[in-house]
């Protein structure tokens, strides 16, 4: 027998993002791919959390998480969503909301299960589903409101089609879905009797006066509905793994037991720093926060639209689609490259958000950060008018 890796490994890739934030390392530039938020985490969560760790809550908590963190989400829903939560049954307090998605498909797709997922998509929700042996089916949208065809989803729905991931506000469209959009979603989903897995992170970043919808609220979708969501990015916690799935109790249990099996559980002082957060910050912190990332995404879409780098300007989330299609290189790689090497701005090639060429003439830039550094970087982007390169059309 020969030592060799599963053909498993095959199936998940080293992200796109990872490999440029390293490349950006090396040459010291300004990072703007990974979607690591830098901003200052609260007072309110770190104290608790620490509090935690004082007063010795270190070991294991509940699989499915601790009681003030379940209690502190059921009180969110109910307040942001109108939804009935309960504590006990409808909560799993997860390794993130990778972890909620990574479970969720293990507890309720069988191999060879079809997925349907809306290009462009975040690459570890199609990277997930192939890891759980279920198949990814893409829907195509379009610039600049990435909007759908009711035709395209009914003409790629087959007998093996279980579930369909809306991610509201988007990465990495910033696409805030609208009340009607989601309508659609949920009597397709009723029609066809599969699962919506709802990737809601961003929920508390939505700008213009937008309304985030979460899809578990709309008729009729409870029981069907999946939310994943998290603190990573509301508490600029990304490296507490702090997520969540909030569903029904028929779906909640063995989502949870895979939980338990792969991460035994979120990190216990964590989860209640997390719970302080949700209970102490009131409504005004979380419109003030949306509103400084908001300032952000003007920052950073001005200074795309003076470089000539043209902005689809995000209605919520915090990354920036824009066109590189003018910049030397035949592919998006190539051009984020050559804007890492000619700017100093690192930024993703969207090849990792399309499966087919969709994505070569755009990059995304994250916008979650200091205000001093998106500033430099808008700064370091007019650097390409220097350079002269002739802009088709
Ligand atoms: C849409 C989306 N979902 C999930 C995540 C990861 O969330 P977590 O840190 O809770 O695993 C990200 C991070 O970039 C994201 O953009």
């Amino acid at each position: 027998m020969t030592l060799a890796l599963s053909s498993r490994h095959e199936w998940v890739k080293k992200s796109e993002l990872r490999a440029m934030s390293v490349e950006c390392e090396r040459v010291g530039g300004i990072n703007l791919s990974q979607g690591v938020c830098d901003l200052p985490v609260p007072e309110p969560v770190v104290r608790a959390a620490k509090k935690a760790i004082d007063a010795g809550n270190n070991s294991y908590s509940r699989h499915d998480g601790t009681d003030a963190l379940r209690r502190a989400l059921a009180v969110k829903y109910q307040r942001l969503a109108g939804l009935d939560v309960d504590p006990e049954t409808n909560v799993v307090a997860t390794s993130g909301a990778t972890g909620a998605l990574y479970c969720s498909c293990l507890a309720l797709l069988e191999p060879g299960d079809e997925v349907m997922l809306f290009e462009p998509y975040y690459s570890y929700h199609e990277s997930t589903i192939v890891a759980t042996e279920a198949v990814p089916v893409f829907i195509s949208t379009k610039a600049p409101d990435w909007s759908f065809s009711m035709e395209d989803l009914e003409s790629a729905v087959t007998s093996k089609t279980r579930a369909i991931i809306v991610n509201t506000p988007s990465n990495p469209s910033g696409k805030v879905w609208s009340r009607e959009e989601l309508l659609q979603i949920a009597e397709f989903a009723k029609r066809h009797d599969i699962f919506v897995f709802t990737d809601e992170i961003y929920d508390l970043f939505v700008f213009d006066g937008l309304e985030h919808i979460s899809m578990a609220s709309l008729p009729g979708m409870w029981e069907r509905t999946i939310t994943m969501s998290g603190l990573s990015k509301t508490f600029s916690i990304t490296g507490w793994r702090i997520g969540y799935a909030i569903c029904s109790e028929k779906w909640a249990e063995a989502i949870g037991n895979f939980s338990d099996l792969v991460y035994v559980c979120a990190p216990t002082p964590l989860q209640m720093g997390a719970a302080a957060g949700i209970v102490e910050l009131d409504d005004e912190y979380f419109a003030k926060l949306a509103d400084k990332y908001r300032r952000k995404r003007e920052i950073l879409c001005d200074a795309l639209f003076e470089a000539g780098l043209t902005p689809c300007v995000p209605q919520g989330a915090y990354y920036v689609l824009a066109d590189v299609s003018w910049l030397p290189g035949s592919d998006s790689k190539s051009r984020a490259m050559y804007l890492l090497d000619k700017t100093g701005v690192a930024c993703v090639p969207g090849e990792s958000f399309f499966k087919g060429t969709a994505g070569d003439d755009i990059v995304r830039f994250c916008f979650a950060k200091e205000d001093d550094v998106v500033e430099e970087a808008g700064r370091r982007l007019q650097k390409l008018k220097a350079l002269g390169i002739e802009k088709a059309g």
